[in-house]
């Protein structure tokens, strides 16, 4: 049995707890909010305080709170192992006075989606080895695969992160928007996204790479420019520029 207390009860808490309340060895010992109406909401199934002072003892206690707010909150807190749930802040930017560590769920979250933690990396990050330990067993719990990253790991892939996810998920909106424009059912371009991802699974994206930006057809890249918008066509000409430099040197 491994004791868990959290701190937060966004995003990432909100999964989290419901994951650690389904599951037998874990006992969610408390949940700190400051917010009312998720404290109201959660105090029927698990412990809650809104004041730092009366956090349990706990084998693990999670921050998963803005990452700005890491290192203040992190410094009222006392309990014996400390960890942060970010994938951009250094483990050493937690400032409570005992040991530290980070549990990273590599995963886009959002409160009205059901995630299935047994597909998600966990990375996981500790000063001290029987830290990681601990740390490797409630990451074991959820059944996601586990990874050891260091703090500047752990930065780096989040900034790989962000490109595979919030920046294609911004070429969606402008599809989509394009999509709308023309009165043409966004639901066209499911099969293409869901091919594109699937393909690099078996390829590397510059083997997948496809398109008149790759190919330098030059008469087809003009065409599109004349199509968009003038903050589109920045954005094209910029990421054509980058597919073609990167076909020659990544
Ligand atoms: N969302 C993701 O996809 C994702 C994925 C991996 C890692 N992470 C990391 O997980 C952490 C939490 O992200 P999230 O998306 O769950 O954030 P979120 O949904 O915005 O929730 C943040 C939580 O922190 C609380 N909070 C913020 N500042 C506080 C303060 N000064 N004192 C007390 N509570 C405070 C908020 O309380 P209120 O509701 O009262 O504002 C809320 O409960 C971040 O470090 C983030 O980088 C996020």
């Amino acid at each position: 049995m491994i004791s868990v207390v959290i701190i937060g009860s966004g995003n990432v808490a909100k999964h989290l707890i419901k994951a650690f309340l389904k599951i037998d060895n874990i006992n969610l010992k408390q949940v700190y909010t400051r917010n009312l109406k998720d404290e109201a909401l959660l105090k029927n199934s698990v412990s809650t305080t809104n004041d730092l002072s009366l956090i349990k003892q706990a084998d693990v206690t999670i921050i998963a709170v803005n990452d700005d707010a890491i290192s203040h909150i992190s410094s009222k807190i006392k309990n014996s192992l400390v960890v942060h749930t970010s994938g951009s802040v250094e483990m050493n930017a937690l400032k409570n006075p005992n040991n530290k560590g980070v549990f990273y769920l590599l995963q886009s979250f959002s409160k009205e989606k059901e995630i299935n933690f047994s597909t998600i990396p966990i990375c996981l990050e500790a000063e001290d080895n029987k830290d990681l330990l601990k740390l490797e067993k409630l990451a074991s719990l959820l059944k996601g695969d586990i990874y050891y990253l260091s703090s500047l790991q752990r930065k780096k892939i989040h900034v790989a992160a962000v490109f595979v996810n919030n920046f294609t998920n911004h070429m969606y909106a402008i599809a989509h928007k394009i999509c709308e424009d023309h009165n043409v059912p966004f639901n066209i371009l499911q099969p293409l996204i869901i091919e594109t991802s699937q393909k690099i699974a078996n390829l590397t994206p510059k083997k997948a790479q496809t398109g008149p930006a790759i190919r330098n057809d030059e008469e087809t890249i003009k065409n599109h420019l004349n199509l968009l918008t003038e903050s589109q066509q920045e954005l094209y000409l910029k990421i054509t520029q980058s597919i073609q430099n990167h076909g020659k040197e990544l």
